[in-house]
């Protein structure tokens, strides 16, 4: 389907969980455009999601996001329950304001929910040329190292840079090994996850995805990887004043109340010590590493977000395909007939 008439009816549906346009447009977007990038885990598949915590009240369709300045670089952001989308696409906006003011902008968000990709965010920041860290805490997915019990969210890092050619560097990555999507769409369509990312819930490896759900997902490089997650989770709760150490809800299960997701968001400008020299630096460091000896099957060394940038162009022309199940959630939703 054109992505455009699938956001059309996309609005539609968040329009009538009564998001107002405004929202509702900027929620299409985010949510379409992870299937347009090739990450359709936080795209169609989660519509079903987002409306029954409205229709729930867990998000909040009118929220009063208060935005409270306490320096000239430094914003809190209490998005009162909002869709994450609309949180960060309004917190990541104050911070780039904030950075072209004074060189540093950085935004903390707090009562806010799943805001789909950070390198949406990191994307806004690198397109005014600047440079930009997203984190964001997520709800439980991964055992801290030693524990058999999960806590952690596979509490995305993204970092972006303008690399002074048309495609930024953007280095968005889960801490899991898989994010957790991936395996909640594989559940969903009944498929199997690959074996080594994932336990189920008495410890044992398993390639079952709905297995998985119920056990712990294995962070990146063992105990750095449970390191990096409860990095991510003090920066992104304990600092922000959001839910942290596990009490993020699960959107998809846990309907006891709002999820209290928090986002931070660092902006700098990138010539805050080098000058213009920047970017002259930058292509020479891409420049060098690309230029390196290749191992056997490697036709080129791509720097993070180069490869998605070609797969968004491509499928912006061929269209989305929104596989059986997901069109049912659409037809449950009024949104195809
Ligand atoms: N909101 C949330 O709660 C939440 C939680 C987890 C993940 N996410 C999002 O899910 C998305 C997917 O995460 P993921 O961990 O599956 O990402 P991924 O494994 O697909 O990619 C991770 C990074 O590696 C880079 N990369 C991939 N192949 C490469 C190659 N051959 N050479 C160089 N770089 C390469 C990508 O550009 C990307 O920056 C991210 O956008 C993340 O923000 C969101």
């Amino acid at each position: 389907m054109d992505h455009s008439k699938i956001t059309r009816l996309v609005k539609k549906v968040f329009r009538n969980y009564k998001l107002n346009n405004n929202h509702a447009k900027i929620s299409a977007k985010y949510l379409i455009k992870a299937e347009l990038v090739g990450a359709p885990s936080h795209g169609l598949a989660r519509l079903k999601m987002y409306c029954k915590r409205l229709e729930k009240k867990l998000i909040n369709p009118k929220p009063k996001i208060k935005i409270k300045k306490i320096s000239q670089s430094i914003s809190h952001v209490d998005a009162n329950n909002s869709i994450g989308f609309v949180a960060a696409d309004i917190g990541i906006k104050v911070a780039i304001k904030n950075a072209k003011k004074t060189g540093i902008g950085l935004v903390a968000i707090k009562n806010s929910g799943h805001y789909g990709l950070s390198s949406f965010y990191a994307e806004q920041a690198v397109k005014k040329n600047l440079m930009v860290w997203c984190f964001t805490n997520a709800p439980p997915a991964i055992a801290p190292h030693g524990s058999k019990k999960s806590l952690f969210g596979t509490n995305p890092i993204c970092f972006g840079t303008p690399t002074g050619n048309k495609v930024p560097f953007i280095l968005d990555t889960s801490v899991s090994i898989i994010n957790r999507g991936k395996i909640r769409v594989a559940a969903k369509l009944g498929k199997k996850i690959p074996f080594g990312v994932a336990l189920d819930k008495f410890g044992n490896p398993t390639i079952n995805a709905k297995k998985a759900l119920k056990g712990v997902q294995l962070p990146i490089a063992g105990f750095r990887g449970s390191g990096l997650a409860w990095m991510v989770d003090i920066i992104s709760g304990v600092f922000t004043g959001a839910n942290h150490a596990g009490k993020v809800k699960d959107p998809f299960d846990d309907f006891s109340g709002p999820q209290n997701v928090g986002h931070l968001f660092l902006v700098l400008k990138p010539n805050l010590f080098v000058g213009k020299n920047y970017i002259k630096r930058i292509k020479e460091n891409i420049k060098i590493i690309k230029r390196l000896p290749k191992i056997k099957g490697v036709k080129k060394i791509l720097y993070p977000g180069q490869g998605i940038i070609s797969r968004y162009q491509r499928n912006l022309k061929k269209g989305i395909v929104i596989p059986k199940n997901i069109l049912e959630d659409l037809k449950k939703l009024n949104a195809v007939k």
